[in-house]
């Protein structure tokens, strides 16, 4: 896939991942770059930078990914050669609601699989997750890893991918399948539904104890958002990679307890942290396999934990302190 001069769609384009590929699709001279995201936790602010540098070569659609009708619509009006599917609701929205948790999966799958086989465009990226293989039966988990999933979040994402491997063997269709561990880094949701480095960085900045759920000894794969990006255009630029699934992870382990304490250590916090009971479904261990990733594209992870860390809070503290400007409390008082 060449970006240059190229069209592409984004489903769930305003939430954290998709909006750096925007960005990332637009720097690297993007044609026209649709969104679809209906803001359930999507932000038009992470996409302001993008439309003030791009003008109209973004274009953002309020729409349910997961509805064929709006999609179709879509479809006729871009054109797009590549979809990139990163819509989806937070896996802790399957304590709410876990119908609907598994549902907006399986139907935005749904929708863009009938749209490929229609020939609406011409590729899906889809993303998956490492939540389709919950607690390792063995490490480092490669991509053959049985699917246990947890929660319904990551039963529907598990649908998904078995979905449409079943459109690649049944109508030959170009879908390639990545399934993302722990990212983390600026513009990830701190509102409600938030994951643990957000979680943790707001409470440290409202002068909160730090929250561990369970014993700190369950483990994660890190990765750097841009690295992540980076990686899903790589794979996405390459012809051999049709029908694939891949994961896409940093090949380390780190405990949560490890990961909080260095979040405490950078940001300076010096403070009790609070052990709270385990969340249920939690995952174990998670540890990523990326030897076919690798063997394609070279190393994924090119940010080391700390180093993304220390960038992911620099950009946090920047936004609280221009949130404080707006507000008029420019001596960073709080109200
Ligand atoms: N963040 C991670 O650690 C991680 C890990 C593994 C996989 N992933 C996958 O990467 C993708 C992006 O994750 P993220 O962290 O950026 O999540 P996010 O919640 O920040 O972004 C998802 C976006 O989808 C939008 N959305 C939800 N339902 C929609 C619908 N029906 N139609 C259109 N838009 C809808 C939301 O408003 C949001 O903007 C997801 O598919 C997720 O499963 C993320």
């Amino acid at each position: 896939m060449v970006v240059d001069g190229g069209r592409f769609l984004v489903t769930g384009g305003a939430g954290f991942i998709g909006s750096h590929l925007v960005d990332a699709l637009l720097e690297r001279g993007a044609a026209r770059v649709a969104v679809v995201d209906n803001f359930f936790l999507g932000k038009e602010e992470n996409l302001s930078d993008a439309k003030r540098r791009y003008g109209d070569k973004l274009q953002v659609y309020r729409e349910d990914a997961g509805e064929l009708s709006a999609m179709s619509a879509v479809m006729e009006a871009e054109k797009p050669d590549v979809v990139f599917n990163l819509a989806t609701k937070a896996l802790l929205y399957s304590f709410f609601n876990p119908a609907g948790a598994c549902r907006v999966n399986l139907d935005i799958a749904l929708a863009l699989g009938e749209l490929l086989r229609k020939g609406a465009y011409g590729r899906l990226i889809h993303l998956s997750s490492s939540e389709v293989y919950g607690t390792a039966q063995y490490v480092p988990m490669d991509e053959h890893h049985p699917l246990l999933a947890e929660t319904s979040y990551a039963a529907g994402k598990a649908a998904a991918d078995l979905l449409l491997s079943s459109y690649v063997r049944m109508f030959g269709l170009d879908i390639v399948t990545i399934r993302p561990f722990n990212n983390y880094g600026p513009r990830q949701n701190e509102g409600a539904l938030a994951a643990i480095i957000p979680l943790t960085l707001k409470r440290i900045r409202s002068c909160q104890s730090p929250v561990i759920q369970g014993d700190g000894k369950q483990t994660r794969d890190f990765i750097y958002v841009a690295d992540t990006v980076a990686a899903i255009l790589a794979l996405s630029g390459r012809d051999d990679v049709r029908g694939q699934v891949f994961n896409l992870g940093s090949g380390r382990e780190t405990s949560v307890e490890e990961l909080i304490k260095a979040i405490c250590q950078l940001a300076d916090y010096h403070g009790p942290i609070s052990y709270q009971p385990a969340r249920p479904a939690d995952v174990r261990r998670h540890l990523a396999g990326i030897d076919s990733v690798r063997d394609l594209i070279g190393e994924p992870a090119k940010t080391n934990l700390l180093d993304g860390l220390g960038q992911t809070i620099s950009w946090y503290m920047k936004r609280s302190q221009f949130d404080q400007l707006l507000s008029g409390n420019a001596d960073g008082s709080v109200t």
